[in-house]
């Protein structure tokens, strides 16, 4: 298993432990699940690259650095990525948005795709995959294989909870993936749920289940 890169913050983690309190309404879900988002993008972005670019403040002219390049384009497993996406807008506005649409068949745990929309320029950015819950890993593992067949090449995976079986499967399928994580917890149950977690993710954001 690869290790993944931690967003350790005293933010992400005590939003983590709002996310895990079975008590937790909704609304106080996707607050604390867009507070991490923040802190996710930001680690995430961390290397986008600068250029000094020459300018004139109100006292003299200087250059100062902007991000060049495109930005990463986003992409959100629906349906829970949609709790992470406005984060990761807030720090990146101009980023495009990809969706990958798959739902994990509760016998099999096998991941079955429904939707897939991107850009038409993915080989020319970053792509970081957007799912709260890397569970079994079949979900991130089969959004990075898309990505790669539309012509994505640094692709990330930015989660919150991570469990050790799907850390070890992504690695597997996909060795050069960055996965950004808030915690890894002690693995997966008999349902295919991280355990301690915090239960369904989309369920919980969206109040369905
Ligand atoms: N998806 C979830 O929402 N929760 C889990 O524990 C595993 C997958």
């Amino acid at each position: 298993m690869t290790a993944p890169i931690f967003v350790d913050h005293p933010i992400a983690q005590d939003a983590l432990t709002v996310l895990r309190d079975a008590r937790t309404t909704g609304t106080d879900f996707r607050a604390a699940l867009a507070r991490i988002a923040l802190l996710l993008a930001a680690a995430a972005s961390v290397r986008l690259p600068l250029a000094p670019m020459p300018l004139a403040t109100p006292l003299e002219a200087m250059h100062a650095p902007r991000l060049t390049g495109p930005l990463p384009c986003l992409v959100p497993v629906l349906r829970a990525g949609l709790g992470l996406l406005d984060g990761f807008l807030a720090l990146m506005p101009g980023a495009p948005v990809a969706h990958f649409g798959a739902y994990r068949d509760h016998v099999t745990l096998e991941t079955v795709e429904y939707s897939f929309a991107a850009p038409t320029d993915l080989a020319a950015r970053a792509a970081i995959v957007l799912d709260p819950m890397l569970a079994t890993g079949n979900t991130a593992s089969a959004a990075c294989t898309r990505l790669r067949t539309a012509g994505a090449r640094a692709i990330s995976v930015a989660c919150v909870l991570a469990a050790p079986e799907g850390l070890a499967r992504l690695a597997a399928a996909h060795p050069d993936v960055a996965v950004f994580a808030v915690a890894v917890d002690r693995g997966l149950d008999e349902r295919g749920y991280i355990r301690p977690g915090l239960g369904d993710a989309g369920d919980r954001l969206f109040g369905t289940g």
